[in-house]
């Protein structure tokens, strides 16, 4: 080893036992060298640019083991200049932050907990149509990797079945004619146990693994998930929301479903019948008024004259 690297004996050794240190086992037997006996089941940098396919989106990661916020974090990175692409990512928070001032759950070890500096050169309102492309990639990158039923219920949070398991959340810098920097917070709830969630949250959300019966490797995920985002933000660059617009509507669970939807202003209840180019919830009222919802939370009704609503409406996309 010493002779394929160029380097002495001692800094093999050196550098051996720093990987020791990151929990990598490493066996070492005197005539016959080092052996790779297992990787440690954390985020590392290493691990996670090893095999990754794109040019930006992680080739530059800032990893910790605990943070508070990884968006707090990537914010302060991107007002002191980090390039558009960095990543920051945690094997736990301990002040994860939801949409609408939300708490979101990180437990250690078990989750995938990142953020993403972009740099996109479009107005502040097109910031949502960001978040909303973003979870098209999500959702259909962890349906390719887990082959779990992943879908997005309106505008950006990933579900499977009745149970959210994934979110993102947006947070821009800027004024009104300019954007300085967007970090784009996602996480996702992939090997993590009932018993790992409060109780209250238990009939609300889950994890791949709960959902597949699997234990779904992260590095991997989290891989899969930078190239196809990478991906995708230079198609939203380049071209805008359109190629994403049906894209959203086959993974959507929100589509075809009666839905009370609360705004900032007001409160309006309705069937979703459909999302619209510019990336906005068509949400048609018992007075046939269809309303273009822009934000707001999305909450499914049970309703029994959804089936019949939905034959009607045929096909969303
Ligand atoms: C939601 O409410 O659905 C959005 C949740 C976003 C959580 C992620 S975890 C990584 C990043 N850091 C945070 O503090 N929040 C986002």
């Amino acid at each position: 080893m010493s002779r394929t690297l160029g380097i002495s004996r001692t800094a093999v050794w050196k550098r051996v036992n720093r990987l020791r240190e990151q929990g990598y086992r490493i066996d070492s037997a005197p005539s016959a060298g080092y052996r790779l006996v297992s990787i440690p089941d954390k985020l590392l940098p290493g691990e996670i640019q090893n095999g990754l396919k794109g040019r930006f989106f992680g080739r530059k990661i800032h990893y910790l083991e605990k943070v508070d916020s990884t968006s707090r974090l990537a914010a302060e990175m991107a007002r002191e200049g980090a390039p558009e692409g960095t990543l920051v990512v945690a094997d736990s928070q301990a002040g994860g932050k939801g949409r609408l001032g939300r708490t979101w759950i990180s437990p250690g070890d078990c989750n995938l907990y990142f953020s993403v500096i972009l740099r996109p050169r479009i107005l502040p309102q097109g910031i949502p149509q960001i978040t909303l492309m973003a979870s098209v990639s999500l959702c259909e990158s962890l349906r390719r990797d887990t082959s779990a039923p992943v879908r997005i219920k309106w505008p950006n949070d990933l579900w499977v079945g009745t149970k959210k398991v994934g979110g993102i959340l947006t947070e821009m810098s800027g004024d009104m004619d300019r954007v300085s920097h967007v970090i784009l917070g996602i996480g996702i709830n992939v090997n993590m146990s009932a018993g790992a969630l409060p109780a209250e949250l238990r009939e609300k959300a889950t994890s791949l693994c709960l959902e597949t019966g699997k234990t779904h490797d992260r590095v991997a995920l989290l891989r899969g998930i930078l190239t196809a985002l990478e991906n995708d933000y230079g198609i939203f660059c380049e071209q805008g929301f359109r190629p994403f617009q049906l894209r959203w509507k086959e993974a959507s669970m929100t589509l075809g479903r009666s839905v009370r939807v609360r705004m900032p202003h007001k409160e309006i209840s309705g069937l979703a019948v459909d999302l619209g180019p510019e990336g906005y919830l068509r949400v048609r009222s018992g007075n046939g008024m269809v309303e273009e919802v822009v934000c707001g939370d999305v909450t499914m009704v049970e309703n029994p004259l959804e089936n019949m609503c939905e034959a009607r409406e045929g096909s969303h996309k």
